[in-house]
């Protein structure tokens, strides 16, 4: 157990990690065909997050690894976190509370702070998974209109849409997506241009979703109205990056899933999944890509 602060390191986790029956990681732990291969004993790999893009799924399916992960404990969290991200950038929050801060707070003015509503508009929703579809009941409390795009269309009460649509379309997107091959630079150039120029985009998911310098330079441009991550791609992002410099996006370091309740509720989750392969029991969460 790495009880130092942060993630453990890399030569730590080689060196620990030679003989071991299982392993539980975290998402800032590469579990890559290098270090499987210091591993020979290893048959299962639980990871105590939703998305596995860290994980070499291939490379444990090749042996035989069980992959195990956290899913529906954490899906309402990253809801919330989704709405807060998305209404206090719609509604200036971090500016305002700035404001505030620096003691500029002026006279009453009409178009002071003025933002958008979400209230009457459309939320375009990237990705209508668990979380996708969390987010998309949050959004019919308020009074907002959903559609999504997803590789196929679900059971839900939105409609489903091509990307490019999505996006022309939406007053605001939020982005659910698992990490894939597929999802890699989703939101590129073209896409941020697509969107409206009073759109606000949001991102729960994993931060190389969108290319950050298309995002930086859709903000230079005024392309779109904002930004709110949770996930940023680097991660962690540092303080002087230029997405940093726009008043109009709102980054919190990767805390989706972060309430108590849930992130305990997770880390059970992935014990849980540990000791069923281990006792020979069919694992809660066992991720279909994994061995
Ligand atoms: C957090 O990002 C998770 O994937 O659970
Ligand atoms: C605003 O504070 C109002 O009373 O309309």
């Amino acid at each position: 157990m790495w009880e130092g602060e942060g993630p453990v390191p890399r030569s730590v986790l080689e060196d620990a990690i030679e003989g071991v029956d299982a392993l539980l990681c975290m998402l800032t732990d590469p579990i890559d065909e290098a270090l499987l291969d210091r591993a020979p004993n290893l048959r299962v790999v639980s990871q105590m997050a939703v998305g596995v893009d860290n994980i070499d799924l291939e490379a444990c399916r090749r042996r035989g690894i069980a992959v195990g992960h956290t899913p529906d404990v954490l899906t309402e969290t990253v809801a919330d976190t989704a709405f807060a991200l998305l209404s206090s950038i719609v509604r200036r929050l971090p500016e305002g509370a700035k404001e505030v801060r620096a003691g500029e707070w002026g006279p009453w003015e009409i178009f002071h702070m003025a933002g958008g509503d979400l209230h009457g508009t459309v939320l375009g929703i990237v990705g209508m998974g668990r979380i996708g579809q969390a987010v998309a009941r949050r959004a019919s409390g308020f009074d907002m209109e959903v559609v999504y795009h997803s590789p196929s269309p679900k059971d839900v009460a939105a409609r489903h849409l091509p990307l490019e649509e999505l996006l022309e379309l939406s007053d605001h997107v939020v982005i659910c997506a698992p990490l894939t091959d597929s999802t890699r630079g989703l939101i590129g150039s073209e896409e941020l241009k697509a969107m409206k120029p009073t759109a606000y985009l949001v991102n729960v998911a994993r931060g190389p979703l969108i290319d950050t310098d298309a995002l930086v330079e859709a903000l230079a441009n005024e392309e779109i109205a904002g930004a709110g991550l949770d996930v940023t791609d680097p991660e962690p992002l540092p303080g002087d990056h230029p997405l940093l410099r726009f008043e109009n996006c709102l980054v919190v370091p990767h805390i989706g899933s972060a309430s108590v309740r849930t992130r305990n509720a997770m880390a059970h989750m992935a014990v849980e999944n540990l000791l069923a392969f281990l006792g020979g029991d069919p694992m809660p969460a066992r991720h279909p890509g994994g061995g």
